[in-house]
């Protein structure tokens, strides 16, 4: 058997010191997919890009979906994919997209480090990039963007920067340059390696480097570039003048996106990108709880919930909670304790993800995600440690977005429909919504598929048939009043738009934004809260 290395202080900083935990932010169609895949084949998980592919083509049937979801191996590849590159270990997190689109697609954003923005170069900053990038803004998260399909006519690359800073309020720093696009596509000049790579389409693999350029009045960059060297000239003296100067602090605090152009499908520019990656996005960072900050440093291991998959396995009703580990080493079979409950568990049957080999993995460290199977008792954002008391916050519930008024087919089986609502709405499938006094149930989801997933699920599990009703809500907001008896007060004048969530929290659903701003302005001792930390 192979001998353990100790755990030293310094093996500890180097562990966390090479891990690298990120997810991808994009519109449908920007090219996530094929990126996904062309970093999975540079860290040699080739046979995982297969899977993303797979998933994504089967998207939209929700049948599909379950049947899909039965499929551990494919369900739990997706969720977190992780690869080596270089020295550095790389745990891609997935932010579901297009159908599959749901509250967890937020969520997963709230356990990474970092995040990669793809915009396509033909339409610019998309809207779901938008919504996504709001969630990053919560916490600063660092973010590199990658602008896709160069190989394509686009708009013009000073156009999608301008774009990119005025819509999402962070400033552009490009490090890499396009020369031309779609038919006149010749490749990418580095401007911090001075090297211009060249395009060759349709080729997988770039086998040359890129050209050293010493100066950009070199006499190669025409023989390369041709006419287009002038042009390139002149740009670069534009960008000289225009563009700030990158700095990582700034980068680091998420004021500043680093911006790399090429062309996933084409693997071009996918090389610089995760160099990129590697070397300037943070490794695990330090995490608040209610009542310190937690350093990946330390020894005790501590971890949060960011997720939690369903059917893995129906015929047991098994769960996989996703834990990110934030600090300490994690241990196959370890005993950690589940503050919420006040338990102490052994997490003997931990899948620890790896595109490799999965079977010898023991130990993971800050930055990765391991995977618990439960039956239910792990909720979205519960807290495990060895010992200390600790409760991770940043973890919220999303305002939803839709909204269905839920009806039982059969009245008998109201047990059976709260049962599985509760449990539903611990796991973050769904949010369940009540009116003061009243026993009906109003369900808020992020994405669309999450309502047939949940009816599916209730019928399944919970033996409760249901229906939907179509609502006029179409925005939810938290609120809260320091004042008891004002609050009382707004309760009582908006009655119809106050409901309470699964913890009990009151919420205000209205039909549009005019009415939401309107009763903003209308009680400004009131306060309205996009998101709300689990109780
Ligand atoms: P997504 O996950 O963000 O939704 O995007 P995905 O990677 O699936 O890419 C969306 C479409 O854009 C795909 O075409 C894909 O082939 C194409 N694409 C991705 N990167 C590039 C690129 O660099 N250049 C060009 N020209 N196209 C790119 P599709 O026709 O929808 O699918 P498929 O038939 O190619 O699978």
């Amino acid at each position: 058997m192979e001998q353990q290395e100790p755990t030293t202080d310094r093996r500890r900083r180097n562990e966390v010191e090479r891990r690298r935990n990120f997810g991808i932010i994009s519109h449908p169609d920007a090219g996530k997919t094929t990126l996904t895949e062309k970093l999975l084949l540079f860290g040699g998980a080739i046979q995982q890009a297969g899977a993303v592919r797979a998933r994504k083509a089967e998207r939209y049937a929700v049948s599909d979906w379950m049947a899909m979801e039965k499929n551990r191996g494919i369900s739990v590849t997706t969720s977190v994919m992780k690869f080596n590159y270089r020295d550095f270990e790389i745990n891609l997190l997935d932010t579901p997209g297009h159908q599959d689109f749901s509250e967890d697609t937020y969520r997963v954003l709230t356990a990474v480090d970092s995040a990669l923005m793809v915009i396509d170069s033909g339409k610019g900053v998309e809207p779901q990039t938008e919504k996504l990038m709001e969630v990053c803004r919560m916490r600063n998260t660092p973010i590199i963007t990658f602008i896709n399909k160069l190989d394509r006519d686009g708009l013009p690359p000073l156009d999608l920067l301008s774009d990119i800073e005025e819509k999402l309020q962070i400033e552009c720093v490009p490090l890499t340059w396009p020369v031309g696009m779609g038919k006149i596509f010749r490749g990418v000049y580095n401007r911090y390696r001075r090297e211009m790579n060249l395009f060759r389409p349709g080729s997988d693999r770039r086998v040359d480097d890129g050209v050293k350029i010493k100066d950009l009045a070199d006499r190669e960059l025409d023989r390369l570039l041709g006419s287009q060297a002038g042009e390139l000239r002149a740009d670069m003296d534009l960008l000289e003048g225009a563009a700030a100067p990158f700095e990582v602090r700034h980068y680091l605090s998420g004021s500043q996106t680093p911006v790399f152009f090429g062309s996933a499908i084409n693997n071009f520019g996918v090389r610089e990108l995760l160099d990129a990656l590697v070397e300037m996005s943070p490794a695990p960072l330090s995490r608040e709880t209610l009542t310190r900050v937690v350093s990946p440093f330390e020894e005790a291991f501590s971890g949060f919930v960011f997720k939690i998959q369903a059917n893995m396995d129906p015929a047991h009703r098994d769960r996989i909670a996703f834990l990110r580990v934030c600090s300490g080493t994690f241990r196959r079979g370890m005993k950690v304790m589940h503050h919420r409950i006040g338990k102490e568990i052994a997490i003997a049957n931990a899948t620890i993800f790896m595109s490799q080999d999965r079977t010898n993995v023991e130990e993971a460290w800050p930055g990765d995600v391991i995977g618990i199977h439960n039956h239910g008792a792990i909720k979205i954002g519960d807290t495990f440690t060895e010992k200390e008391p600790l409760a991770f916050t940043g973890i919220p519930n999303f305002a939803p977005e839709h909204f269905r008024r839920v009806r039982l087919r059969n009245p008998m089986k109201a047990k059976q429909l709260q049962k599985g609502l509760v449990q539903l709405a611990e796991e973050g499938a769904i949010q369940v919504f009540r009116p003061k006094g009243k026993s009906d149930y109003i369900l808020g989801a992020v994405g669309m598929l999450q309502f047939d997933v949940t009816a599916q699920r209730l019928r399944d599990e919970y033996g409760a048939d249901t229906v939907y009703d179509e609502t006029p809500y179409t925005i939810a907001r938290w609120i809260a009043c320091g004042e008891r008896g004002r609050f009382r007060e707004f309760e009582e004048r908006n009655r119809s738009s106050v409901f309470f969530d699964a913890d009990d929290r009151p919420a205000f659903l209205t039909s549009s934004e005019w009415r939401l701003e309107h009763v903003m302005e209308a009680w400004p001792d009131v306060e309205f809260y996009k998101t709300c930390e689990q109780a």
